[in-house]
């Protein structure tokens, strides 16, 4: 256990609590009182604080802005039945945000940063945690690059923050997914597996052409062959083939090691599907689906949550899915919400109670 951290603390005059329409929360459009901002200078961290939710002023040669030295994480809090608030498993979030600050030649964010303030700034806001359905706290820590330098090397300066925001559902509907073979998305030796802002920015452009066509987000395939699946927009991606669940692997490094993926993969396992992780080839996914094999396909991730693919077109080849009649999926969505909303124990430990 981490020794709590005394984070100076400025409250707001005034919360804007009251002025939020917990019935109707888009994703990521609303921001709750208070943020926590940690600045990284002459090799430490220093000035922790939490503080009002306010605009930062930067100058605009911060490199950030220049070369895109800029990574994130996305986490999420639940209150349980009992109105108790619980961060989901925010210490595989933490090792993976130093994974990406390695990968983009940033600083180490500590331990007791990230983690104690996350605990602490979720406890001050923890009213702006929806109590809805499908609804929770959003919270996303982030770091930049703020060297005022537009030369091309490591930045010195860094700023930390942790923003928290009240949320519905990222993707609404059973989505219909367009598999890419012009774009990419990752190489091996790239930062695919960083969960880097520029791996979001360059995936917006084929998103879009998929859009043009009638699609909601693309399927991603490797840059070689464009055979191997990757990701879907912004998550991981699993099918459901015979009593397999079968997922892309992480050793090429050209997804994210999803903590979503991995939460679902561990109940998938529980509840009798084989589990692979591995290379998954267009090819197979076009034979399970012509033999009947292919049952499911759903995509995992902290923001979208467990998101349903009705539809997926390889070249001239449509794959319908009637949702409806799932197993997996379904069963996965209810563990977890279960496990969050504490009606299931936490029989894996995932839930972290924020005092
Ligand atoms: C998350 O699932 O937290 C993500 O990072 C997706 C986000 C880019 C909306």
């Amino acid at each position: 256990m981490l020794a709590t951290m005394d984070i100076a603390t400025t409250l707001v005059e005034r919360s804007k609590l009251q002025d939020l329409n917990f019935q109707d929360i888009p994703f990521g459009k609303y921001f709750s009182d208070h943020m926590l901002e940690a600045d990284y200078e002459n090799g430490e961290w220093k000035s922790v604080e939490i503080k009002p939710y306010q605009p930062l002023l930067l100058s605009p040669s911060i490199a950030a802005l220049h070369y895109g030295q800029a990574i994130f994480e996305g986490v999420k809090a639940y209150r349980d039945v009992n109105g108790e608030a619980f961060i989901f498993r925010p210490q595989d979030n933490f090792r993976r945000f130093n994974v990406s600050a390695d990968r983009m030649q940033m600083p180490h964010v500590p331990e007791e940063i990230f983690m104690e303030g996350m605990k602490q700034l979720v406890a001050l806001d923890h009213k702006w945690i929806p109590e809805k359905a499908d609804h929770s706290l959003y919270i996303r820590p982030f770091m930049f690059s703020s060297d005022e330098l537009i030369g091309v090397r490591p930045s010195e300066k860094y700023k930390f923050l942790i923003l928290l925001s009240p949320t519905g559902p990222y993707y609404n509907a059973p989505m219909r997914i367009y598999v890419e073979e012009q774009y990419v998305r990752a190489v091996p030796g790239g930062i695919g597996y960083a969960k880097a802002a520029g791996n979001y920015g360059s995936s917006m452009y084929a998103t879009a052409l998929a859009k043009k066509k009638g699609y909601d987000q693309v399927l991603w395939t490797d840059a070689f062959e464009h055979k191997y699946v990757q990701e879907i927009g912004t998550m991981n991606v699993f099918f459901i083939i015979g009593d397999k669940a079968v997922t892309p692997g992480l050793e090429l490094g050209t997804i994210l090691d999803g903590v979503t993926r991995n939460s679902a993969l561990t109940i998938l396992a529980d509840m009798g599907y084989k589990v692979e992780e591995r290379r998954v080839h267009i090819d197979e996914l076009m034979e399970a689906y012509k033999n009947g094999e292919l049952k499911e396909v759903f995509g995992t991730g902290t923001a979208a949550t467990i998101s349903y693919i009705k539809e997926l077109r390889y070249k001239d080849f449509t794959m319908n899915f009637d949702c409806d009649s799932w197993k997996a999926a379904p069963n996965v969505k209810k563990t977890l919400n279960g496990i969050r909303e504490g009606r299931i124990p936490d029989k894996y430990g995932w839930m972290v109670k924020v005092h």
